[in-house]
């Protein structure tokens, strides 16, 4: 059997390229070499493309050679932007950047454009699943709870600051999060306990987006549930995150080692089933495909739920709760990633089916 040509595309004008290093790292170290030839891309915080050469650790892959990816539908061509030579050929990618630039729609639209198969949700999934305000908006239509929340655009906030803790204040009330409609790892998020901190939390906010959201603070157990598949995805075991700090800030999440994982979550069965259904709910909502993890808040007094935020790349080293959870539920690293690109694979064909001329009679 030819071996497949699988380019791990990663890094990324990202807050998040760390992270995305650290996943294509583990990716890197669980694609079956029996099955797969393997190329590291990595997009540089300038936004420039690198090759890894054979050997090459992803960390140091943004000092190799540039290339580009010609939008040329079906080509899968990198080639060096130095001599135009080919560089390497792909027959499908594993985009694995976090944050603006790779989970937002963006790369996806750009891999649509060069035809190449890629592992995840399409343009659309990804721009509405990153968009934490139209993913609540969607969410709230389809009738899965959300917390109650605002938006706050920063041309209002730089007209009238007060006004829009006024407004705040009024609809949301204390505590609350403040954060970036358009983030991720924590970064860009505050907990705002007064008033006075409101204007401090939004400004900071405003420096990663320019839209921003005020949500009610839950006090709630953070469980996760990965799915998995295209048209009929699958959910995994819950998982739950249980950091040492008040919340699961950026800190938290890479830094402290105290914050715990727990796989699977210690959950009564009924709710865990129904979290899983509404995970899955949640993921065609949002016009999933491939994967997903999703988050929820789980009331502690209540047990009420909250869907929190649907991610279409999620953290994915050997650590992290997404490959974790699968692992809970029988299936290993290298078996998971096996799935992905067959399912990215077969959402290609799919659209390669489509018509794309119409002619009448
Ligand atoms: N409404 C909320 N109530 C309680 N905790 C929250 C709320 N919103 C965010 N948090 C805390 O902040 C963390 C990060 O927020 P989240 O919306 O998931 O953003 P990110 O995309 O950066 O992960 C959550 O995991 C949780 O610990
Ligand atoms: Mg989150």
């Amino acid at each position: 059997m030819e071996k497949l040509r699988v380019g791990i595309v990663f890094g990324g004008r990202s807050v998040e390229h760390e992270v995305s290093v650290a996943s294509a790292t583990s990716i890197l170290g669980a694609l079956d070499p029996n099955r797969y030839d393997t190329t590291l891309i990595a997009i540089s915080q300038q936004g420039r493309w690198h090759l890894g050469a054979p050997g090459m650790l992803p960390a140091s892959v943004v000092e190799g050679e540039e290339v580009t990816l010609p939008a040329i539908p079906g080509n899968g061509q990198l080639v060096s932007r130095e001599t135009g030579e080919p560089a390497a050929q792909l027959d499908v990618v594993i985009p694995i950047v976090h944050g603006t630039g790779g989970e937002d729609g963006t790369l996806q639209g750009f891999l649509e454009l060069a035809g190449v198969p890629y592992v995840g949700a399409g343009v659309l999934g990804s721009a509405i699943q990153m968009d934490k305000d139209v993913a609540k908006q969607l969410l709230q239509a389809a009738g899965i709870p959300v917390v109650p929340w605002v938006t706050v655009r920063a041309h209002q906030l730089a007209a009238d600051a007060d006004a829009c803790v006024a407004h705040a204040m009024k609809e949301v009330g204390l505590p609350a999060f403040v954060k970036p409609a358009n983030a991720g790892s924590s970064v860009g998020i505050g907990k705002v306990t007064s008033e006075s901190e409101f204007p401090a939390a939004l400004a900071h906010a405003a420096r990663y987006d320019t839209k921003i959201l005020v949500e009610r603070a839950v006090d709630a157990r953070e469980i996760e549930i990965a799915i998995l598949g295209n048209d009929a995805p699958e959910a995994s075991v819950p998982g739950e995150i249980v950091p040492k700090a008040d919340w699961y800030d950026y800190e938290s999440k890479y830094v402290d080692e105290q914050t715990e994982l727990v796989v699977p979550a210690d959950l009564p069965e009924a709710l865990a089933q129904q979290l899983r259904e509404v995970a899955v709910d949640a993921f065609c909502v949002l016009e999933g495909a491939g994967l997903a993890r999703v988050d929820f808040f789980v009331d502690r007094e209540s047990s009420d739920f909250y869907l929190n935020e649907v991610n279409s790349l999620p953290g994915f080293t050997e650590v992290s709760m997404y490959p974790r959870m699968w692992r809970a539920s029988g299936l290993s690293f290298t078996a998971l990633l096996d799935r992905l690109v067959e399912l990215a694979i077969e959402r290609a064909q799919a659209s390669q089916r489509l018509e794309r001329t119409y002619r009448t009679g």
